[in-house]
């Protein structure tokens, strides 16, 4: 059964070896076995419960398909070029396995609507795990802004010394990101989790089908609502991936950090050893791989983004076969995304922050600079007026090689005669995260209440 092609009737010419081979694509989409035997069977039972197969047939070929689905699970099955794709193969090994019964299940049916209901099928399944995948992430890192809320360190812009912040608070920058993804998946879900099945090769077909019912034994949300449409339509998996570029950029600028703190020149974190490697050469080296090939990884999903597009923008409607190029970018994507979240997670709980050198490089650059003019404004100096005031106070620290708090009182009163003794209290690092004290800043107690907060918006 398995060397003949199911299609074979009009042709008079065995397909070209070479062209066989071409255009398979068994090689990649045995993947969806598991869905699109689940596809198969309930449209099995849809026709069945529509009288257009006995309820005999459809039995016999749930069992014939139930015993594929063991023998692909136990890997006795044998996957051939010859069928082509996922969908013959298992079409004609039932066939093989029950007789004839097997040869009705493609009724009201096309492989232009199983395809596109086996990958949405996938693709739902691999958002739940996605979202699982960056929940768990997220408890990590609200573990770790919780145990370093009270960690100083230097805010950049610009890559430069900006003003204190704690690590916690950004920790929980980093949290923010990826509830955004996570709820992006989530709306992109919405979309996914629409029925093709009915269309059929293109345009709907002659027999009383029942696509409600299907929709419903495949806990699909809504049914495409026209057929040519149900059979073209890759926005879903063209959103998804847009979706999985957002959080690998993400993952891609956090690993960016991680790479930078972990460098002997800023020494603000230590990873675990456990996910670096050592040189062949250079005895003295740990290299943050991890983080550096989930940086490079991000790479190939942002193409995985572009041939998608690509794919689709010159398709007249409706299917044709590029949309088999849809897979193979789209499987990559998902395993590389997943794998990147699943290490990404294991590597935030061990992350140790060397607190002392992120003081010491807070103290250095002028981080509370903010905080002095803030000071004058409060003492009745313009906001411009009191900038000036620390501007020149900062250019004298330049001169003389030091910080804001190392000048004398009577230096800084040079600057301006509002200022008082209670001036160092406000150019203590302590005091300038502690002064941030609102909903969404840094300060210690507010990186607590966002811990908290976080972790509630996580059930939802
Ligand atoms: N392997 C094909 C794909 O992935 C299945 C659909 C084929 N349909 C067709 N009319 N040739 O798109």
């Amino acid at each position: 059964m398995n060397d003949s092609k199911l299609w074979s009737g009009r042709f008079n010419q065995p397909t070209d070896a070479f062209v066989e081979a071409f255009t398979a694509s068994v090689a990649f989409d045995q993947r969806l076995y598991h869905y699109d035997i689940q596809g198969s069977i309930a449209h099995a039972r849809m026709l069945a419960r529509q009288g257009i197969i006995s309820e005999r047939e459809s039995k016999d070929i749930v069992t014939g398909l139930e015993r594929i689905l063991s023998r692909i699970e136990s890997g006795g099955f044998a996957w051939s070029i010859v069928q082509e794709d996922v969908h013959m193969n298992i079409e004609s090994a039932l066939t093989a396995e029950i007789g004839a019964a097997g040869k009705k299940l493609h009724t009201g049916r096309s492989r232009n609507d199983q395809v596109a209901t086996d990958i949405r099928l996938w693709l739902r399944d691999e958002i739940g795990e996605l979202r699982q995948a960056i929940l768990r992430l997220q408890q990590a890192l609200l573990d770790l802004a919780e145990r370093e809320a009270d960690t100083i360190m230097p805010g950049f812009t610009h890559l430069q010394t900006a003003q204190p912040v704690t690590f916690g608070h950004h920790m929980m920058a980093w949290f923010e990101m990826l509830q955004r993804d996570r709820e992006r998946l989530a709306d992109c879900n919405k979309r996914v989790n629409t029925l093709p099945l009915g269309a059929a090769a293109l345009a709907g077909t002659t027999y009383p089908i029942d696509r409600d019912y299907t929709a419903q034994l495949l806990g699909f949300e809504r049914l495409a609502e026209n057929s040519l449409d149900a059979v073209s339509d890759r926005d879903f998996a063209i959103e998804f991936t847009a979706a999985a570029a957002l959080t690998m950029m993400h993952l891609s600028r956090m690993s960016e950090e991680l790479i930078i703190w972990s460098s002997a020149q800023f020494a603000f974190i230590e990873l675990s050893d456990s996910f670096c490697t050592g040189s062949s050469i250079m005895p003295q080296k740990k290299n943050p791989d991890v983080p550096e090939l989930i940086r490079g990884k991000s790479g190939r999903i942002f193409g995985h983004l572009i041939s998608l597009l690509t794919l689709m923008k010159g398709q007249p409607l409706a299917y044709n076969k590029d949309n088999q190029e849809d897979k193979e970018p789209l499987f990559d994507t998902v395993d590389n995304l997943k794998g990147s979240l699943r290490i990404f997670a294991d590597m935030v709980p061990a992350i140790s922050c060397r607190k002392d050198a992120m003081r010491a490089a807070a103290l250095k650059g002028f981080a509370t600079a903010t905080d002095l003019a803030d000071y004058l404004v409060r003492l009745g100096l313009p906001f411009r007026d009191a900038h000036e005031v620390v501007g020149r106070a900062v250019s004298l620290c330049v001169e003389k090689r030091c910080d804001l708090t190392q000048l004398s009182l009577e230096e800084l009163q040079g600057f301006s005669n509002l200022i008082r003794e209670d001036v160092f209290q406000v150019l203590t690092l302590e005091g300038s995260v502690a002064a941030r004290n609102h909903r969404g800043a840094t300060a210690p107690d507010q990186v607590r209440a966002a811990v908290k907060q976080g972790r509630e918006r996580l059930t939802c």
